[in-house]
């Protein structure tokens, strides 16, 4: 089971701007309902400004939150702005995503890539690339986009990005060699069979512990307070703040970025920390 932001919830639950805006000045159509995920996006563009933009879609929970959460992000803004956004910027104004699910956010961003090319005239070179990946029609340009942007390390941190590998398995070689080819361009790239161990839940839970003992707790004690840790899922870091410190940590996010700084710095940079309800 996935454990969701808030935010990414609330927009699953109460979406923004679905539909389909007629005649529309830039479409984007991406994914197809055969691989499980498809987004339409449709924006009303006036001058340089979208004006606009409203979505359909055939997927998960963070797919129907990403989308939402990109036509709220990229309404009223300039193209020349919205072209900057990428898929970390849609994860980020969610609170997060989880790593599997990343591709949700992707998929968001070339939506958003396809519909100003659209309203451009022109096509995107990523759907010309070779497809690599037959199960969900991943292109190597797509892959070797994923690899340079998210900095991705493994086959795995390919599928959670693009769903490449996430069916049969068949292309896993070919993504590998992708990972591979990466090295002239001076990534770090950990080959899928010399993956570092993957941490047990027992030993993560472990570091976390020692992190929270060391790092946390002595400076949050001086001010009355106390954090515990409630339960590990994933990436996700529940824990429980006491005395002062349960007003602090709903008050600001200094202190949640603060354990999570300490956490990604000395356990895995992947954690996500949230309060216990
Ligand atoms: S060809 Fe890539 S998962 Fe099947």
């Amino acid at each position: 089971m996935w454990l969701y932001t808030d935010t990414v919830t609330e927009h699953f639950q109460n979406p923004r701007n679905v539909g389909e805006i007629e005649n529309a000045d830039g479409v984007g159509d991406v994914g197809s309902l055969a691989c499980g995920d498809a987004l339409k996006l449709t924006l009303k563009i006036d001058g340089d400004r979208i004006v606009d933009a409203k979505f359909k879609t055939f997927g998960c929970a963070s797919a129907i939150a990403s989308s939402s959460a990109l036509t709220e992000m990229i309404k009223d803004m300039d193209i020349s702005e919205a072209e900057k956004i990428t898929n970390e910027d849609i994860a980020n104004f969610l609170g997060g995503l989880p790593k599997e699910k990343m591709h949700c956010s992707v998929m968001g961003r070339e939506a958003l890539e396809a519909a100003i090319a659209d309203y451009r005239g022109l096509s995107l070179p990523m759907a010309e690339g070779d497809v690599i990946c037959e199960c969900f029609g991943v292109t190597d340009l797509e892959v070797i986009r994923a690899i340079k942007e998210s900095n991705l390390h493994s086959v795995e941190e390919i599928t959670n990005f693009t769903k490449a590998g996430g069916g049969c398995g068949k292309c896993e070689d070919k993504l590998e060699g992708l990972l591979l080819q990466t090295i002239s361009d001076g990534l770090k790239v950990v080959k899928a069979s010399q993956k570092p161990k993957r941490m047990t839940t027992l030993q993560k839970i472990k570091k976390i512990e020692d992190v929270l003992e060391r790092e946390v707790r002595p400076g949050l004690k001086m001010d009355g307070g106390d954090i515990e840790l409630i339960d590990v899922d994933g990436d996700y870091v529940i824990v429980s703040l006491r005395g002062q410190c349960t007003s602090c940590f709903k008050s600001q996010t200094t202190l949640k970025e603060f354990v999570e700084r300490k956490l990604r710095e000395q356990v895995l940079d992947t954690l996500i920390v949230e309060e216990d309800k």
